[in-house]
């Protein structure tokens, strides 16, 4: 695109716009909204004015244990990637690359080791593989969970920080 979404942490996820977005999502989506929180900020993106996507996730994940390819990570703060939503008539123009490029660069600036993002128990098995393929793109890969520690994703990916 010419010019790039405008992404941003607002300071209320109470936004009009936004629980349209989500009610053109899923049934229920917008149960999930909550305040805005240290614990789980939301990033937005905008594009010429309009909100066209969004982004959930912490910096603070310590449960290495349970990811059989990142036990080396223990000890460290790690990213958690929550929730990505991108609206469906501005999809494949790059908004949702620029949102997890944008997460991944809070997450080196938090000096973390790694993102970590998993699915929606809720997603379709069409929509689960999207995801894969999208994230795959952005230099995730699938994570072995360890099968003696209860671990409740069926699947997670990860990007160690140090790819650049
Ligand atoms: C997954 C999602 C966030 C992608 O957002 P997007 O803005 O359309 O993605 P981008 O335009 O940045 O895509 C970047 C690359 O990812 C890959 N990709 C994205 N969507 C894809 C799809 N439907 N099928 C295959 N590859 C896909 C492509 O390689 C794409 O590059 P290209 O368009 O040049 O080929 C969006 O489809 C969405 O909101 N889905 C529903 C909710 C969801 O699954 N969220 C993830 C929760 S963690």
């Amino acid at each position: 695109m010419a010019d790039g979404p405008h992404l941003f942490h607002p300071e209320s996820r109470h936004i009009p716009e936004l629980a349209d977005l989500l009610a053109g999502w899923k049934p229920g989506k917008t149960a999930s909204l909550g305040p805005q929180t240290p614990n789980l900020p939301a990033t937005v993106a905008e594009l010429d004015g309009r909100l066209v996507g969004f982004l959930t996730g912490h910096h603070r994940f310590r449960d290495w244990n349970a990811l059989v390819d990142l036990r080396h990570l223990a000890g460290t703060d790690g990213s958690w990637l929550a929730e990505l939503f991108v609206h469906p008539a501005h999809r494949r123009t790059g908004i949702g690359a620029a949102l997890v490029r944008h997460f991944v660069g809070e997450s080196i600036a938090a000096g973390c080791s790694a993102v970590i993002v998993r699915p929606d128990a809720s997603d379709s098995l069409e929509e689960q593989e999207t995801r894969k393929a999208f994230f795959v793109e952005l230099g995730f890969s699938a994570l072995r969970l360890d099968p003696g520690i209860r671990f409740l994703p069926d699947w997670l990916m990860g990007r160690p920080n140090d790819l650049g």
